[in-house]
């Protein structure tokens, strides 16, 4: 419908916190548990399209109990970051990333589009105005959390005819307590995260519920995250809530980077991206998405063919990953054959620095956006 208005940011309405809160000590940050002082909210409803956009102090949304979104998990978010450079600018890392995959998320539950170009510029300014929450640090940043969620006050399974999107930031640093350190995971095979024609390639809440029962066996087991399998020939698909990763000497003895292909049960995630195209640009082995299956990771491993592994996501850039058990089995993945004490592989490494200097704005590149 033409005549319904869209996410239109000159049309903001601004309310400044009159309590602006203490901030924390980057020391004393844990991932996702402090948030700023301001968010950006906007509400949709189908005769209107898009109504003009707030930015206004953090707070508790007031929903009818009724929702869609507390019954049919009618909610789609996205994770994204802002970084201080060391000229004190800030930047966001691809965000036209992160809005064309929230278009595709709400798309595929029935949400509302938006314009994205129109929610980078809300979030550019609720970044300003709560720029003293922006750690200066490396290896600390804004947490993003763009959101949407269904509003609409009838228990009918249908397309929601109103929806709230919102964004809230937290300051946030390594996302284990553990810092950057090697992880063990188990791999899972009595649950699976995505199957083919299912929402695995969506970010929706959906998907993450159902994770949390295996990573509480996993982690009562002393394993921190999942490995998520599919099919009766265990296809490695994700880490966690990451992208999988590795880098081994394949069948043909070739050294080779592998992660699983999008066929709809993997998320596209941002960082799955950026590490392809800058390993296609070091050509230095070859680049491949395709299948793997958990019996192939377990022989290459038993012949030491493979050389290191790690999850990608925006939380963590990269996890190193160390240990995986599978049918009871501890299986040990190389670290840094030079460096025992290392908790992360040489490439592992190199992926994360190229990553975090473009973020932090030490290494020029289209990729980092200064608002
Ligand atoms: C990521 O950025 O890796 C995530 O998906 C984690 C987020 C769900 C907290």
């Amino acid at each position: 419908n033409s005549t319904l208005a869209g996410l239109d940011a000159s049309k903001v309405k601004v309310t400044k916190s009159q309590a602006l809160k203490p901030l924390v000590a980057n020391k004393d940050l844990l991932f996702g548990h402090t948030f700023t002082d301001h968010m950006i909210t906007a509400d949709w409803n189908e005769q209107e399209g898009w109504l003009a956009p707030e930015i206004r102090p953090y707070g508790n949304l007031s929903l009818a109990p009724s929702a869609v979104v507390f019954h049919y998990a009618s909610e789609c978010f996205e994770g994204m970051k802002a970084y201080k450079d060391k000229k004190g600018n800030t930047r966001l890392f691809r965000p036209d990333m992160n809005m064309a995959r929230m278009n595709r998320s709400t798309a595929r539950i029935a949400l509302p589009q938006f314009e994205g170009d129109e929610l980078i510029k809300l979030i550019k300014e609720y970044a300003k105005l709560d720029d003293r929450w922006i750690p200066n640090d490396r290896g600390y940043s804004l947490y993003l959390r763009p959101t949407m969620i269904g509003t609409q006050e009838a228990l009918g399974v249908n397309a929601p005819s109103n929806a709230k999107l919102f964004v809230i930031g937290c300051p946030v640093g390594p996302y284990y307590k553990t810092g950057f350190a090697a992880v063990k995971l188990m791999a899972t095979t009595e649950y699976v995260r995505a199957w083919p024609r299912g929402t695995g390639d969506a970010k929706i809440g959906g998907n993450y519920a159902p994770g949390l029962l295996p990573q509480r066996m996993a982690a009562k087991a002393g394993y921190q995250q999942n490995l998520w399998l599919f099919g009766d020939d265990h296809q490695l698909t994700e880490v966690g809530t990451m992208n999988l990763f590795i880098l081994w000497k394949n069948e043909s003895n070739e050294l080779e980077l592998v992660t699983p292909p999008l066929d709809g049960s993997i998320l596209p995630g941002v960082t799955r991206d950026s590490i392809l195209s800058l390993a296609r640009g070091w050509n230095e082995f070859k680049v491949t998405e395709r299948k793997m299956t958990m019996p192939q990771l377990r022989d290459a491993i038993k012949q030491d063919r493979v050389v290191e592994m790690f999850g990608a996501g925006t939380a963590c850039i990269v996890s190193p990953i160390k240990t995986i058990e599978y049918l009871g089995e501890d299986l040990s993945i190389p670290l840094d054959p030079k460096d025992p004490t290392s908790q992360a592989g040489p490439y592992t490494r190199r992926f994360n620095d190229e990553i975090m200097d473009i973020q932090y704005g030490d290494k020029e590149s289209d990729w980092s956006v200064v608002i």
